[in-house]
């Protein structure tokens, strides 16, 4: 389903390799002022150009078709100016090893003009700065804190990681982590709709998301109760430490919700790599041409940023 939500709604349409990629909103109340400069932060974070990312610059410049008042939907359209359709043409025979092309020629005998792609974050992006505005003062900030298992701040050896990684045609994957302040007591389900869940739907529909873990997560099964269990150490419910990542029971319980995000490696990569040509039957020694991201989990932040207040806005609403 290209569909997330119940009252804070997003359909994301387009594709990478089409003429536009864009979202369409419904539930956003007509009184929230919006203009095209609000877009503006969140979408040059997630815009590619930095060292480690994808050759392949579009201006992003959000076209907004606000039609609230009358049918009660928003819809944000970016034009697509830089793509190369020929470059993705041999993926129908030869799938990238990591990458969607496989299962997208099984399901649908077509890849959909890169519907699998990292550039649909961009419309996912432009609706997180619409759910921001409704969920304020409740703040989302997701950071990138490692990049191939190197702390994201020591910049001068990620740089040097990066750019080994780009001359031996590889790439690299990264840890965001996600905090999410002000956030009132009681959002979410105790069961199938508990925040968690929620958010890690959301998370999990961004292209190339491995794991997420909440507060303590994984170390947690190594812990013993006294050290895991958050102490309580006032009425409002703010605990001395945040073990359970700001959610009990499925519900936010007033603590910052806390969580880290697993970003894999790019799949497409120059060195090659042993896969089945399926035009001829056999395998074959593949080097993936086109312009990719080294490691795109640094452009991820503002779209894990996006989902949750997403998510937020849906309970908030
Ligand atoms: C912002 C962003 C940029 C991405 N850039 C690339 C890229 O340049 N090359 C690539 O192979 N995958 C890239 N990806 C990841 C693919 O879209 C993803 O691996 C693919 O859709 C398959 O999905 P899966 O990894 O979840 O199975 C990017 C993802 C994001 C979120």
């Amino acid at each position: 389903m290209d569909t997330f939500g119940h009252r804070f709604q997003l359909d994301i349409f387009g594709a990478s390799h089409a003429p536009c990629v864009g979202v369409k909103l419904r539930g956003v109340p007509a009184a929230l002022p919006l203009t095209e400069d609000d877009f503006t932060a969140d979408l040059l974070r997630r815009k590619s150009g930095a060292p480690g990312t994808t050759p392949r610059i579009e201006d992003d410049r959000p076209e907004l078709d606000d039609r609230r008042a009358t049918d009660g939907t928003l819809t944000i359209t970016f034009a697509n100016r830089n793509y190369r359709n020929e470059d993705y043409k041999g993926f129908t025979d030869i799938p990238r090893p990591g990458h969607a092309d496989f299962v997208a020629m099984a399901r649908y005998g077509s890849l959909r003009d890169g519907w699998f792609s990292g550039r649909m974050t961009l419309p996912l992006v432009a609706a997180g700065v619409v759910a921001k505005k409704l969920i304020a003062p409740l703040t989302v900030e997701a950071r990138l804190v490692e990049i191939g298992g190197v702390a994201a701040e020591n910049t001068a050896a990620v740089g040097r990681l990066l750019d080994a990684a780009a001359a031996e045609g590889d790439s690299l994957g990264g840890l965001v982590e996600c905090r999410c302040t002000n956030v009132p007591v009681g959002l979410g389900e105790p069961f199938f709709d508990s925040l968690e869940s929620l958010l890690a739907h959301a998370v999990f529909s961004i292209p190339g998301i491995r794991g997420i873990e909440f507060g303590d997560g994984f170390a947690a099964a190594r812990m013993k109760g006294s050290e895991h269990n958050d102490p309580i150490i006032d009425a409002a419910g703010h605990t001395s430490r945040n073990g359970a990542g700001g959610i009990n029971g499925g519900l936010s319980n007033g603590n910052p919700i806390v969580f880290r995000v697993a970003v894999k490696p790019t799949s497409s990569i120059r060195k090659p790599q042993r896969t089945f040509d399926f035009a001829r039957g056999c395998l074959t020694d593949y080097s993936i041409p086109g312009r990719h991201d080294t490691c795109f989990a640094l452009r991820v932040p503002p779209v894990v940023e996006a989902v949750s207040a997403c998510v937020f806005a849906d309970l908030m609403l």
